[in-house]
């Protein structure tokens, strides 16, 4: 459980790092009409997807998802708020790499764009950074 948090902690920022990357290459692929893929696109998806299997084990075990205390801000954060946006930003990271396989062009690096930074703005609101009084740390 605790090597699982702490890795689920630390890829929060590979996570990051990734999306923007990937939003940023699709970007100026999307205004220099760049005819094939980009691999950062896949790390990207998978990253979040290496996200989306932790924090399903974590859901599974962590002590502060708990539906007995839901009145408690904590307990309802993990056990509602937290998995319900990242799976709803998970699943448009995911319709947008599906979506922008099919297409071609200018149209495929705009969808990646559109779906992912909708996702990264899900993501980034979804986080308990520590200023959120959550319990949880930077790292
Ligand atoms: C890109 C998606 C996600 C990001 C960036 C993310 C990030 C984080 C961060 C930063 C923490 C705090 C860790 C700490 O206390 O040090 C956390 C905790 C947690 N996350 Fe996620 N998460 C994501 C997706 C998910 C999903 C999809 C689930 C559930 C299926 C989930 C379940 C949990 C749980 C249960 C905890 C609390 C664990 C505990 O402290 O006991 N996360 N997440």
């Amino acid at each position: 459980m605790n090597i699982l948090l702490r890795a689920h902690s630390g890829l929060r920022y590979v996570v990051l790092g990734l999306l923007i990357a990937a939003i940023f290459a699709a970007f100026s692929n999307w205004k220099s009409n760049k005819s094939g893929d980009s691999k950062v696109y896949l790390f990207a998806f998978i990253a979040t997807h290496v996200q989306l299997l932790i924090g399903l084990l974590l859901y599974a075990m962590s002590p502060k998802v708990n539906f007995g205390l839901i009145s408690e801000k904590v307990f309802r954060f993990y056990s509602i708020e937290h998995i319900f946006m990242m799976i709803i930003a998970i699943v448009l990271i995911t319709v947008g790499r599906i979506r922008s396989k099919k297409l071609e062009g200018a149209d495929k690096h705009r969808t990646v764009l559109y779906f992912y930074a909708l996702g990264l703005i899900i993501i980034l609101a979804a986080i308990p950074w520590p200023f959120r009084n959550l319990g949880a740390a930077w790292f």
